[in-house]
């Protein structure tokens, strides 16, 4: 199918000019005790102790990758079985960053005196809880958590046809909370980002005393193409503590999520605390044109990516406004 066949068979709508300054404000509807019920009931969820730390195809079979979750750094790699293996950075010899130390024949070679690791117990290094969801990777921290620990982490429901992901990470200085309760502010979207979002409704949102099946929000909105536009409804649903799910519940693409994480990776050097946001989409289509665009995924990855750039930076700054306010205000 052509370029220009396959857009056409895309409900795509012509935007109407509008000024930003004359859409109807949302400050009455978005009611911060409403969003910070929503926010405490996020966080009573269980999370089993369990953090996204990074993109499943982050963690490869021929290097290691290294990031920081909980204030411990840690290190990942795959064995020849691509077997996922986590662990502390930190070699238990004298301490060097197994980061960037080497993998071979899926083994992990420490650079310093080469001491080698298969992923088990051993030389006193202990390996992490780790688990593959296809998507994202999670490593398990009991003692960051605090929680009764679980199997497996909560990991949202994905579109299970052919699909697309990509993940995207940007780090702030903020707590985990900060971004969910961005998220969990579904009114600012039309406002904020009308370079993204046009039309946007919120159809419903959860009372402050919401029980577990009403607690989510439903969204009308317009995604924004230039002057084009595509009508969607989506729900949002935060499943554990430090998770958002938007899902496309019904127009082009229903089925597809975005999938909001937020991991703490501790203290910067300035002792604020840093956030990492691990933000995955993973979009579902039954467009036949969809499937040929599945054969050049490699080329539209790095779109979906480029194109949510703005959006999330502009997102992470309003979460790292709701910090810097409460640490002013907290003195
Ligand atoms: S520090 Fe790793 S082998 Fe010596
Ligand atoms: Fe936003």
């Amino acid at each position: 199918m052509s370029f220009r066949s396959r857009m056409k068979s895309i409900p795509l709508q012509v935007i109407p000019k509008g000024n930003w300054a004359g859409q109807r404000p949302t400050y009455q509807d978005a009611q911060p005790a409403l969003i910070a019920a929503a926010l405490r009931r996020a966080e009573g969820r269980p999370s089993g102790n369990w953090y996204v730390f990074g993109a499943s195809t982050d963690v490869r079979a021929n290097r290691p990758f290294g990031t920081r979750v909980g204030g411990l750094d840690i290190v990942a790699w795959r064995d020849q079985q691509r077997r996922l293996h986590v662990g502390p950075a930190a070699c238990p010899h004298l301490g060097a960053d197994l980061a960037t130390g080497k993998v071979e024949c899926g083994g992990l070679i420490c650079p310093w005196h080469g001491l080698r690791l298969e992923g088990g117990r051993e030389f006193g290094w202990k390996p992490l809880p780790a688990f593959d969801d296809g998507v994202l990777v999670w490593v398990r921290l009991d003692r960051v958590g605090g929680e009764p620990p679980l199997d497996a982490p909560v990991v949202p429901a994905r579109p299970s046809g052919p699909r697309l992901a990509a993940v995207t990470r940007l780090d702030g200085v903020c707590e985990p909370s900060d971004i969910i309760a961005n998220r969990l502010d579904p009114w600012h979207g039309a406002w904020f980002h009308p370079y993204s979002f046009t039309q946007l409704e919120v159809l419903s949102a959860p009372a402050v005393d919401a029980d577990e099946d009403a607690d989510k929000f439903l969204v009308a909105v317009t995604f924004r193409m230039g002057r084009l536009g595509v009508p969607v409804i989506a729900e949002f649903t935060a499943p554990e503590p430090r998770t958002i799910v938007m899902r496309i519940v019904d127009g082009e693409g229903a089925g597809s999520v975005v999938e909001t994480h937020a991991t703490p990776m501790g203290p910067g050097r300035d002792g604020r605390p840093r956030t990492a946001v691990i933000e995955a989409v993973v979009a579902q289509s039954d467009r036949t044109g969809f499937h040929h665009s599945l054969r050049v995924a490699p080329l539209i990855t790095p779109f979906m990516r480029l194109a949510a750039t703005r959006l999330w930076r502009d997102d992470l700054a309003y979460a790292e406004r709701l910090y810097a306010l409460r640490e002013a205000t907290s003195g």
